[in-house]
């Protein structure tokens, strides 16, 4: 083996290790002290002066926020689970003005979207003790990083299972009923727009990490069916509980982590296996989806397509001013999320806005938006069947030059 061989053998092995080593902690850490960094975050935010002039309107059509998923949507309930995958320390948060808990140096889609609809700038998440039920009438976030639709992704780091996070669904509408009284709280849950964005964990931390079994279980086809049913159960349990209009996203190019790229330094390059089960898991959950549509009474639900859009971004970085698409902003950028992307790296990118990757696993705010835009241009006529503007046409997203 030649040095820079073997050099890259261990980067492999650290990156396949840092998952592992987190799933091995995973429920043995003490909670770290519970900075409320949200608060200041939020209020920072609200003073911005902000451009959202249409934004009003849409807000009483559209009353509230509601987020399920893993960390792509995670706005801060991993802070109070007993779980290694936290990111309520710096350097996350670097952009923001504090560590919320997002795994990003800024702001997940969901704060986006609720801004752009004249809601608070943050979405709150659901375990956070600073907030209360008038706080989470406007927007709640019951997401969970790790999580997956799978119940054994959950458990590899001992995070919130999908299950869970509908059952603090059921609970907050218990307590939206108190807080706002019946009618209301039932036009807040029939009206609010629903964000879902959950699915990678369910791969890459479990069917492909081997930690779980499912690989001697399941074909990965038969996983994907297998996962496309979870997503069908949890859909038709959220549409029970009086959910219409959501927007549930597929999988990005996951074979473009900059994890997985690290565990695939002998070959170099993004793991094109994975990339290609993304694509057919994403055509089957387009199927599913359009089905649901026909047969739920009343729902009115969007695939959102983020794989191409990401692809085509890591492909042509300099449309967006990036340099480097390959590595995460945090530390080495090859292997570190969570505790291993913390402040005492040296290496940490002084300028996030030219890294597509925030840490191993997680995007930057810059294409997050970039992508966001996007989508919301290609989702514009389901923008139009709800009865809410298309994003787009909001000042908040035009000032973002689409691709
Ligand atoms: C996942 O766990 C929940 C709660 O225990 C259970 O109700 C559900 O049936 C499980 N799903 C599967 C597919 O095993």
């Amino acid at each position: 083996m030649s040095s820079s061989t073997a050099a890259l053998a261990a980067a492999a092995a650290a990156a396949s290790a840092a998952l592992l080593v987190l799933a091995a902690f995973a429920g043995g850490v003490e909670a770290r002290e519970r900075e409320s960094a949200w608060l200041p975050a939020a209020k920072k935010m609200a003073a911005a002066p902000k451009k959202v002039a249409a934004a009003a309107a849409a807000a009483a059509k559209v009353p509230a926020v509601i987020v399920f998923g893993d960390s792509t949507v995670d706005t801060g309930n991993n802070n109070v689970v007993a779980t290694m995958l936290k990111s309520n320390f710096p350097p996350y948060g670097r952009d923001l003005g504090a560590a919320t808990g997002r795994f990003c140096n800024g702001r997940l889609p969901p704060d986006f979207m609720s801004e752009a609809l004249g809601l608070p700038p943050l979405v709150p998440a659901y375990l956070d003790p600073a907030y209360g039920i008038a706080d989470f009438a406007r927007g709640v976030c019951f997401a969970s990083a790790g999580t997956g639709l799978d119940n054994a992704t959950a458990g590899v780091l001992a995070v919130i299972p999908l299950w869970k996070e509908v059952e603090y669904f059921k609970e907050y509408q218990r307590r939206l009923r108190r807080h706002a009284g019946r009618a209301a709280a039932r036009r807040i849950v029939r009206d609010a727009l629903y964000v879902v964005s959950i699915g990678t964990n369910d791969f890459l931390e479990n069917y492909f990490l081997l930690v779980t079994g499912r690989f001697k279980q399941f074909t990965v086809g038969e996983f994907e069916d297998f996962l496309v049913a979870q997503a069908a159960g949890f859909l038709a349990a959220i549409h029970r509980l009086g959910a219409r209009r959501v927007a549930f996203a597929g999988l990005s190019a996951i074979g473009c982590l900059p994890l997985e790229r690290t565990l695939n330094a002998l070959r170099g390059g993004c793991v094109e296996e994975y990339n290609q089960v993304a694509r057919d898991y994403n055509v089957k959950l387009n199927a599913m989806i359009a089905g649901l549509q026909r047969s739920l009474p009343g729902l009115k639900i969007a695939y959102v397509p983020v794989y191409d859009d990401m692809l085509n971004l890591i492909n042509n970085p300099s449309t967006l001013g990036l340099e480097n698409v390959e590595q995460g902003c945090c530390a080495t950028g090859m292997f570190e999320m969570s505790y291993l992307c913390n402040e005492k790296n040296p290496l940490t990118c002084p300028d996030a806005d030219k890294y597509f990757f925030w840490d191993s696993f997680h995007p930057t705010e810059k294409p997050i938006l970039k992508i966001l835009a996007k989508e919301l241009q290609i989702l514009s006529s389901w923008c139009a069947m709800i009865g809410i503007p298309s994003f787009t046409q909001w000042s908040y997203f035009s000032s973002t030059d689409t691709m």
